[in-house]
């Protein structure tokens, strides 16, 4: 380009014209007047440029807020995990690239635990794919496996990528609520958000390919019991359709609910591709690392995403959490085993969250499983009124006027929602409770004075 600018300014007349055009900016402005289409985005990106994530973690950078907005834990990883990367990263041979389906070590690790789970042996080579996250995974199958005018049915609310990644394959996404029944006076439950099965098997047809689901459920805490599982089940198995099982929380789970592997109904093994993360079961959600399980025949494709886009995870990252995974292996089943501690100390968390939503006369939805909390904050005194022309729904506005005027920061439920669904959520907001006390006691705070300013 420069050098095009040049050889024009170059062809001599010092005309005032040509002084004009030859100005780097005009000249800037010409050659992307010109090129206007080509600059334009792919067709297939269209419409999905806004994102929750990279909106409210801006809005929440600033210190002096108390951020329960993001899955983002404060409190640290267990000491030996760090302590495994930092043997890995002072061996040569573990700082280059890996094999690209997943490091040696750490798919055989991920057999050696889920085994436990599967009534087969799992295949480490052919039957796990180590990936960028679980979104990587989440990525790796829809890319894989959707093609244009394939529907896949997505659970609303639903982690907010699932829409997305879809629309960009070519797919069409179906949408079916979860809707809870009344629970005047009891304590309400994310049990008590079902799916109504009549409704769930009107969605299926001979284009359905897939259905996500999502259990421990994100933003809900909801924990697919077996019953629920066994209708899902069934209907994949009638329609011949895909489950893409998102489970990345697959550990943090309450006391009485027990998480269950839809892939280890009968039947369901050959048809779904089970999704963990690494972020999720070590909280270090910092290393972005995370797994496919499945059959061969579906994981292949999966195979061939990855090859063809990323090709590899950080070797060090796979080599430190495989160790860490044969730590945990050893001591499964044991109090101090960290896939049963975790869950021990966030309970404790969980219920002081429900204490303080419940002590300012609000009425949280009480997780079974994964790191939030849900709560209608439409009785809470807010002044939206600067925002009153913002078409954004209720939950957004609030979330944004909570964070500026009250220092405290949430996601608003909405996001997890397509556009039809969004005025049915849009009285909650999501608080997440992995923090450290004194991050918690900051919030306490925040909210306790809310009430009192307002009683
Ligand atoms: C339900 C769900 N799926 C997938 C992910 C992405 O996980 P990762 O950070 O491993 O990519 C998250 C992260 O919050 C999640 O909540």
């Amino acid at each position: 380009m420069f050098l095009a600018q040049k050889t024009l300014c170059s062809l001599g007349s010092r005309a005032k014209f040509l002084k004009m055009i030859c100005s780097p900016k005009i000249f800037r402005l010409s050659t992307s007047a010109r090129m206007s289409l080509k600059f334009k985005n792919a067709k297939r990106i269209e419409g999905l440029d806004s994102n929750v994530w990279i909106e409210f973690t801006k809005l929440a950078a600033d210190p002096s807020v108390v951020n329960l907005g993001q899955g983002l834990p404060d409190i640290p990883p267990p000491a030996y995990v760090k302590e495994e990367l930092s043997k890995v990263a002072a061996m040569d041979s573990l700082n280059q690239y890996t094999r690209g389906f997943g490091h040696p070590s750490l798919v055989k690790a991920l057999s050696g635990l889920y085994e436990k789970f599967y009534q087969n042996q799992i295949d480490p080579d052919k039957e796990i794919l180590v990936t960028v996250g679980a979104y990587g995974s989440l990525f790796n199958a829809i890319q894989g496996l959707i093609d244009e005018g394939d529907e896949v049915i997505v659970i609303v609310p639903f982690y907010d990528c699932y829409e997305p990644m879809v629309r960009m394959a070519g797919g069409t996404p179906v949408f079916i609520s979860l809707r809870s029944k009344p629970v005047d006076g009891k304590k309400w439950s994310s049990s008590d958000w079902t799916l109504d099965p009549e409704e769930l098997a009107s969605k299926f047809n001979s284009k359905t390919k897939a259905i996500i689901l999502n259990s421990p459920h994100n933003p809900f805490g909801k924990v697919y019991t077996k019953e629920e599982l066994q209708v899902i089940a069934d209907l994949c198995i009638k329609y011949d359709t895909l489950c893409i099982s998102d489970e990345v929380y697959e550990w943090l789970v309450y006391s009485g609910r027990e998480h269950l592997k839809i892939a280890t109904l009968p039947g369901m093994w050959e048809r779904t591709i089970t999704v963990g993360s690494a972020g999720k079961t070590f909280n270090v959600t910092g290393w972005k690392l995370g797994w496919s399980i499945g059959p061969n025949h579906l994981i292949k494709h999966l195979q061939t995403v990855q090859q063809n886009s990323i090709y590899a995870c950080a070797t060090p990252l796979q080599e430190a959490l495989a160790q860490a995974f044969w730590i945990e292996i050893k001591r499964m089943g044991e109090p101090e085993c960290y896939f049963n501690s975790l869950p021990k100390e966030l309970e404790v968390k969980r219920d002081r969250m429900v204490h303080l939503l419940e002590s300012v006369g609000l009425k949280p939805i009480v997780p079974e499983g994964g790191y939030f909390i849900i709560a209608d904050v439409s009785s809470l005194d807010a002044d939206l009124s600067d925002m009153k022309n913002s078409d954004e729904p209720y939950d957004y506005k609030f979330v944004k006027w909570m964070t500026k005027n009250k220092k405290l920061s949430a996601i608003p439920v909405s996001a997890f929602c397509n556009k039809e669904t969004k005025l049915q959520f849009e009285k909650f907001v999501r608080f997440c409770f992995i923090k450290k006390d004194s991050t918690l006691d900051a919030a306490e705070e925040i909210i306790k004075a809310w009430s009192r300013q307002t009683s």
